[in-house]
């Protein structure tokens, strides 16, 4: 019998029934009315989530296409930047900002850390002088499977710097993690669809300040394709300025109804959840998470090491052909070295125990005993405790 697939990676992300639905729909004109009202609905969903008064720009690309947007649009060859580093995805904020001429600085932390407010307090008195264009953060570094504390961060980027962009990559932690753009006074969000808005790929989101859009109109080269300017003519008339990926905008509207009907502080909940039952449970096994600080452990992805003689390939290909479960690989320097159990977007306390007691399983058949339900029984534990702290 071939089993469906259990994706628990950190993105893409399991499709809800109701957004492949309604991605399976005929054939529709971008410049129709009936798109039109598809746009003016999402387009206001797409702020409440962001927690934006402005609009949010919709792209037909990946979320790395948000992430060049955000600094082509307001940052000009030679600015310095700041980019707080810790793992492949903070690493492309300045990957991304070198082809655009940018003047990098970078400030890192090992792998599986986080950058405190304390730390980058220090780092900016420091550098009290320097005038740094914009500083750029992740709030979910998804390769290793931390939280940055990005309103803290925020707090004290605004102490020292308070006219520097604050540029925050927001792709696995929207729809996972509390955010709020203007509340946190951040200038610009990117986020990507096949994350915590539970579609396929190809759609990206960007949120911005007042700030960030004064930035936009003294730009010299903010390009074409992704023009802020293109984005906020069209919008406010209810379209957008190039051929969108229509279906995957219907899913949009299907997936913002279940995240708003859900609740978003109802949806974090969940994350929350999901995440202390994935770490309990690894934790009961005996197993090593990457991520030591439970303050800093991101809610959509949670990673962890293989035991003493055992490898991730075997790990993962135990758990693919026996149970169909996928989980994540590490990435870069860290593939092979640790794997990432993804529990971001439309997954469930069901996904993560059937996920923990699968993993119990490979494990004792490759050798490495763990004592019966022992994660399992750690999860619940955690569930439990989860749900009574937000009661
Ligand atoms: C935190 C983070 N930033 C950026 C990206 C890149 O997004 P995309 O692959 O959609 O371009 C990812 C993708 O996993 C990510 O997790």
């Amino acid at each position: 019998m071939k089993k469906a697939e259990l994706l628990m990676i950190p993105g893409p992300t399991p499709l809800p029934e109701a957004v492949r639905a309604v991605m399976s729909s005929p054939a529709m004109g971008h410049r129709s009315a009936e798109f039109k009202d598809v746009l003016k609905r999402v387009f206001p969903s797409l702020q409440r989530v962001f927690r934006s008064k402005n609009q949010v720009f919709l792209y037909t690309a990946s979320g790395t296409g948000s992430m060049e947007a955000a600094m082509c649009n307001t940052l000009n060859a030679g600015d310095k930047i700041l980019v707080l580093v810790n793992g492949v995805f903070s690493q492309r904020w300045s990957e991304i900002a070198k082809t655009l001429g940018l003047n990098v600085e970078t400030l890192d932390v090992p792998a599986g850390e986080g950058h405190t407010p304390a730390m980058l307090k220090e780092y900016l008195e420091a550098n009290q002088v320097t005038e740094y264009k914009a500083i750029l953060l992740t709030h979910s570094e998804t390769s290793t499977g931390v939280l940055n504390p990005v309103r803290e961060l925020t707090a004290v980027i605004r102490q020292t710097h308070p006219d520097a962009l604050v540029i925050a990559d927001t792709i696995t932690s929207l729809g996972a993690a509390e955010f709020a753009l203007d509340e946190w006074d951040i200038d610009i969000a990117v986020s990507g669809s096949q994350k915590g808005f539970m579609l396929p790929p190809g759609l990206s989101f960007l949120a911005l300040s007042d700030r960030a859009w004064q930035a936009h109109q003294s730009c010299k080269h903010p390009g074409y394709y992704f023009n802020f300017t293109r984005y906020q003519k069209s919008q406010l008339e209810n379209t957008t300025p190039y051929t969108p990926a229509t279906h995957l905008i219907l899913g949009l509207d299907a997936a913002l109804a279940l995240m708003l009907e859900e609740g978003l502080e109802n949806v974090v909940k969940r994350h929350a959840q999901n995440q202390a039952m994935t770490r309990a449970g690894l934790k009961a096994m005996g197993l090593e998470l990457f991520v030591k600080n439970d303050q800093y452990a991101s809610p959509s992805v949670t990673s962890f090491l293989p035991p003493e003689g055992l490898t991730v390939d075997a790990i993962r290909a135990g758990l693919k052909k026996r149970f169909a479960i996928i989980i994540a690989d590490g990435q870069k320097e860290l593939k092979g070295k640790i794997m990432r159990i993804g529990h971001l977007g439309h997954v469930s306390e069901r996904d993560v125990l059937t996920t923990l007691s699968a993993l119990e399983a490979v494990l004792n058949e490759l050798g490495y005993a763990v004592p019966a339900g022992a994660g399992i029984a750690a999860a619940t534990k955690a569930s439990r405790e989860a749900v009574a702290s937000h009661a």
